[in-house]
């Protein structure tokens, strides 16, 4: 039996209980596929501010590098949002990433055939589908630049700065390169060359890189003018590639496109075939510990990280086929609409479960 060690992190707010479904889903696929998973729980975020003063202890780290994969749920809530910039939940997520090398965000949006009804876009401009593939740059950028105070005339003042080296940009322009060849092969890097030196630089590097790539087609689009883009004709798009900050921002709005940003999972890569998988949404302290959070997300991730990380294709496919056929018949608070039965978090992992088929029917 193939058997694999994962950190698992349920952070903050709802991330306990979208990550207890997750492991649920993953225990079944184990049992129908011959894999077994061994769990690492670890902390970080709020409770490993609560636990140990700082939000991603060491030892978290540890266990993240000796594992095969990170899960992780999500962090972050009001009781810490006065704290330090770096005492803050969000530091943690920005440092492990950081300590982990994860620089290349996938962040696949795409309609499940029974959602085409519940996304805010007209069906007219969905179409029969929608499939982009957003590759945000993760370990770099403004997230990570200089900044600061200080006072200017008298005046306070904070920046942040913006700064891509081009082997930063290279590594994260090559993986939009290698996702579209395995797609529709069109990439769409999305900068503000028209202002930002940054931008200009990532543009001339992704224009250097094309002629490696000879068989994907390229186009360059203002940040701003995607934004529009996307919910006028999403489905222009096959894979964007872009800078930490752009990616963090079209990425939610990708999202809503595919009806509830509870749907969006994603990867987060190195080199290797290392990962951490969590959902694109955050710990949503509104709705914490009241059951009703959608799952689908994290479960999304967890079929991710079967199939980038531990090579189970036929395991990760089995996944997304469960959650389309859930679909069909439950919806969670966020997605609901007349004519299906809604249900709560458990509820839905409980019925993901029942539909994950044996490796043989599947
Ligand atoms: C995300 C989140 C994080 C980010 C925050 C919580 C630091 O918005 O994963 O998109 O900006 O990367
Ligand atoms: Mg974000």
């Amino acid at each position: 039996m193939k058997s694999y060690t994962l950190a698992v992190i349920e952070g903050d707010g709802i991330g306990p209980e979208i990550v207890r479904e997750s492991v649920k889903v993953l225990d079944i696929v184990g049992e129908r596929f011959g894999i077994s998973f061994d769990y690492k729980p670890c902390l970080m975020g709020g409770c490993a501010i609560d636990a140990t003063g700082v939000p991603l202890p060491r030892e978290t780290i540890d266990i993240c590098k000796a594992s095969d994969s990170v899960l992780l749920g999500a962090v972050g809530g009001e009781k810490w949002d006065t704290l330090p910039g770096h005492l803050r939940p969000e530091a943690g997520l920005l440092g492990i990433r950081g300590a982990l090398g994860l620089y290349a965000n996938l962040r696949p949006a795409r309609i499940f055939a029974p959602l085409k009804t519940a996304s805010p876009i007209k069906e007219s401009i969905i179409g029969d589908g929608l499939d982009i593939m957003v590759v945000r740059e993760l370990t770099g950028g403004i997230y990570f630049g200089e900044r600061g105070r200080k006072e200017i005339n008298g005046a306070a003042a904070a920046y942040d700065t913006e700064m891509y080296t081009v082997p930063e940009i290279e590594r994260i322009c090559r993986v939009g390169f290698e996702m579209a060849q395995k797609r529709r092969k069109k990439l769409c890097s999305v900068d503000k060359a028209n202002v930002l030196e940054s931008s200009r630089l990532w543009r001339e590097t992704v224009t250097r890189l094309a002629t490696d790539y000879p068989d994907v087609t390229l186009s360059y689009m203002y940040v701003d003018n995607c934004a529009m883009q996307l919910v006028r004709n999403p489905r222009q798009f096959d894979v964007i590639v872009t800078s930490n900050i752009f990616g963090d921002i079209l990425s939610d709005e990708a999202s809503m496109i595919s009806g509830s940003i509870g749907m969006l999972a994603s990867a987060s890569l190195g080199q290797g075939s290392f990962g951490l998988y969590e959902p694109i949404h955050g710990s949503a302290p509104d709705i914490a510990g009241q059951g009703v959070a959608n799952p689908l997300a994290t479960i999304l991730s967890v079929a991710m990280l079967l199939q980038y990380s531990l090579n189970e294709q036929e395991a990760a496919a089995a996944i997304e086929r469960a959650v389309n056929d859930v679909l069909c018949e439950l919806r969670t608070a966020d997605i609901f609409e007349e004519g299906y039965q809604k249900v709560g978090t458990a509820a839905m992992g409980d019925a993901v479960c029942a539909r994950i088929k044996p490796a043989k029917s599947a």
